[in-house]
């Protein structure tokens, strides 16, 4: 008998992302007991072998792991304050979108409480859970993750950050950074062009590969941040300076919103007026700092 075929889960939370991971669950053969704060969100799951509960304190006496995928984490805390001398003993994992102090919050909570707590950041949406382009990031309780990873593995490749419970919601939170401000840059380019009557398709099938190759030069720029060698040949903060001014007034001239990549302009303009138009565009990082 597999690991998975021993460990019986309970999942707190039926929102979308809840749903996608029973239903991985279920397909990997892992007996799972479901609770969701409004009821009728489990039918199909428990046509396809979920057992539902009526409560948490009820979905959590089912034993085994439990693993709670809510809101957020105020609505972590609500439903599991009231359940904490249940969950004493037992192990714990939160996939909900925590911030990192959020995620070290929990595990402080769960200690004093005799929980074993691990944290998770998904990196995946519903649809794809349990198919190859799945990734869940895990740190905290290094014993939860050796006792589970197999079940775990289930969802997406599963990966361990360390000890720290918000490690994991730290990478999470730093690539959805860079995934929202992408997806706003697309809007803002979709924007412009769209007020020249180009459709947001006839954008979108030219952006695709332009972001994606110039994606391409991400770990170039970390090079440079990481040796902290901002000296440049080409396309140096001036060079930059001069493209988002004009990229700005072209936004205002064609009367659409600039507050986004104005906002980024404004960062190229201060490590300018700092004397730093010399330097490689990787030195606007210094503005986050
Ligand atoms: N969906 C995604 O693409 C995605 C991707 C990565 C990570 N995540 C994370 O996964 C978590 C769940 O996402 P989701 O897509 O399942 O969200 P969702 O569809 O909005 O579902 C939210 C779930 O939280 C429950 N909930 C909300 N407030 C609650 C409270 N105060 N007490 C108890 N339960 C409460 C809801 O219960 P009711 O049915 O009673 O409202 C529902 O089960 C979030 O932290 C999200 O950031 C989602």
């Amino acid at each position: 008998m597999t690991n998975t075929q021993q460990t019986a889960v309970t999942v707190l939370g039926l929102g979308d992302m809840g749903q996608a991971l029973v239903r991985a669950f279920l397909q990997g053969g892992v007996s799972t007991t479901v609770w969701n704060r409004t009821p009728g969100k489990d039918s199909e799951l428990v046509a396809a072998g979920a057992v539902s509960a009526a409560t948490p304190g009820a979905a959590v006496a089912a034993g085994g792991l439990v693993i709670a995928v809510l809101f957020d984490h105020a609505s972590v805390h609500e439903t599991l304050d009231p359940i904490a001398a249940d969950l004493a003993g037992r192990q714990l994992i939160n996939l909900t979108s925590t911030a990192p102090e959020q995620s070290r919050e929990l595990a402080r909570w769960a200690s004093e409480h005799g929980i074993e707590l691990l944290d998770g950041g998904i990196m995946a949406i519903p649809p794809m859970i349990g198919g190859p382009g799945s990734s869940i990031l895990y740190s905290g309780s290094q014993p939860v993750f050796d006792a589970h990873r197999e079940t775990l593995e289930l969802l997406g490749t599963a990966e361990y950050f360390g000890a720290d419970a918000g490690k994991a919601a730290l990478w999470d939170f730093s690539l959805l950074a860079s995934m929202y401000l992408m997806f706003g840059g697309f809007f803002q380019g979709a924007a412009l062009a769209g007020s020249a009557g180009i459709t947001a398709s006839e954008f979108a099938a030219r952006a695709v590969p332009w972001v994606t190759a110039m994606a391409q030069g991400l770990p170039a720029y970390a090079a440079a941040i990481d040796s902290g060698d901002y000296s440049a040949q080409v396309q140096h903060l001036a060079f930059q300076k001069a493209g988002l001014d004009a990229i700005v007034q072209s936004g205002r001239d064609a009367k659409i919103g600039v507050d986004l990549i104005a906002a980024f302009a404004g960062l190229v303009d201060r490590q300018v007026a700092a004397g730093h138009g010399q330097a490689a565009f990787a030195r606007v990082i210094e503005e986050f700092r």
